[in-house]
């Protein structure tokens, strides 16, 4: 890896700005590797309940011209699986490790903290924004500023790895969800989850092309959406920021952190441009920063935070 885009983030050392994003290739430890060895800076697992969930039936995936819609339900082995599988990548590996956990209540987050405690991993996610759980647990936690609030103070309370709160784009006052994350004493953000939901129709059977009907959109077509979110929220809040959504090229990356992210997570380009993205967006970033005459990753600019 290129020592100009070397970074870091909450005294993490990363060296690259690329993060594997909750849910794409981190159900395993294998995921997790690849792509770390294929030069992501930084990866984060499935997101894990207290308990193995199934998910939905199939089909989960459908792609259209402007990303794929998921409704994968949170399919996962469970957090001491997860973590197991977590710990397995640690053994082998420098890079650091977010856990993304999902529950419903502080309860089992603060039971979900407890485990992620005595685990290998280095940094706790919370999701509080999964949409394509609606017909089981209903509007994601992230749509109310008090519970953000609650969940992440009463597992900023136990923790013992820096918290991260994982907004929704699906709400109408973005900056003061984020800024009640930053209040419940959040050390980072990370946003944004899938839109949505949205549905495709398959016209030759009349029918929706998910099993479950709904999923979250992601890919190309988030990205204007994400870059505005995450520059709302760069310009409320003083913790640092992972952007994501939509983001599959060099160009797409210097857009993100332009807009106020601190490192920047690739998650549906896995699919589209193969695992080998996270390699080929680093010499991306790389020949951008070579032909505008930026030294390293970590001096691109900002813009200037929105007046509010
Ligand atoms: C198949 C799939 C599964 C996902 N699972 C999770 C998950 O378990 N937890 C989570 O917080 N986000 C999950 N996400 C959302 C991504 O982490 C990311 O926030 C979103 O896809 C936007 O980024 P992208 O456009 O680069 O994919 C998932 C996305 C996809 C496509």
């Amino acid at each position: 890896m290129n020592e100009r885009l070397e970074t870091k983030f909450l005294g993490f050392k990363l060296a690259s700005p690329l993060v594997l994003p909750a849910g794409v290739m981190g159900m395993s430890f294998s995921g997790l590797k690849i792509s770390a060895d294929l030069g992501a800076g930084m990866v984060t697992s499935k997101s894990l309940t207290l308990q193995p969930r199934t998910g939905h039936k199939g089909p989960v995936i459908a792609e259209f011209e402007g990303g794929i819609l998921n409704s994968m339900g949170l399919c996962n082995p469970g957090i001491k699986d997860g973590l197991a599988e977590i710990d397995e990548f640690k053994e082998g590996s420098d890079t650091p490790v977010i856990v993304s956990v999902f529950a419903t209540s502080s309860r089992d987050f603060i039971a979900l903290t407890e485990e992620v405690n005595s685990s290998s991993a280095d940094l706790l996610e919370l999701n509080l924004s999964c949409p394509n759980v609606y017909d089981e647990f209903g509007i994601p936690l992230s749509a109310s500023k008090d519970q953000v609030y609650e969940i992440v103070s009463s597992v900023k309370d136990i923790s013992q790895k820096p918290v991260i709160a994982k907004l929704s784009p699906n709400v109408l006052n973005p900056a003061e969800i984020a800024l009640a994350a930053e209040a419940g004493g959040a050390d980072a953000l990370c946003l944004i989850n899938t839109v949505g939901p949205g549905m495709l129709i398959d016209t030759l059977m009349v029918k929706p092309i998910l099993f479950n009907k709904f999923g979250g959109l992601s890919g190309p077509c988030l990205k204007p959406v994400a870059l505005k979110l995450v520059y709302q929220a760069y310009s409320v809040v003083n913790i640092p920021i992972i952007g994501m959504g939509g983001i599959s090229t060099g160009n797409d990356v210097v857009e993100m952190l332009m807009a106020g992210a601190d490192i920047v997570g690739i998650g549906t380009a896995v699919y589209s441009r193969g695992i080998e993205v996270f390699s080929k967006i680093n010499a991306e970033l790389l020949q951008f920063m070579d032909e505008n005459g930026y030294k390293s990753v970590i001096t691109l600019p900002k813009l200037e935070k929105l007046d509010v």
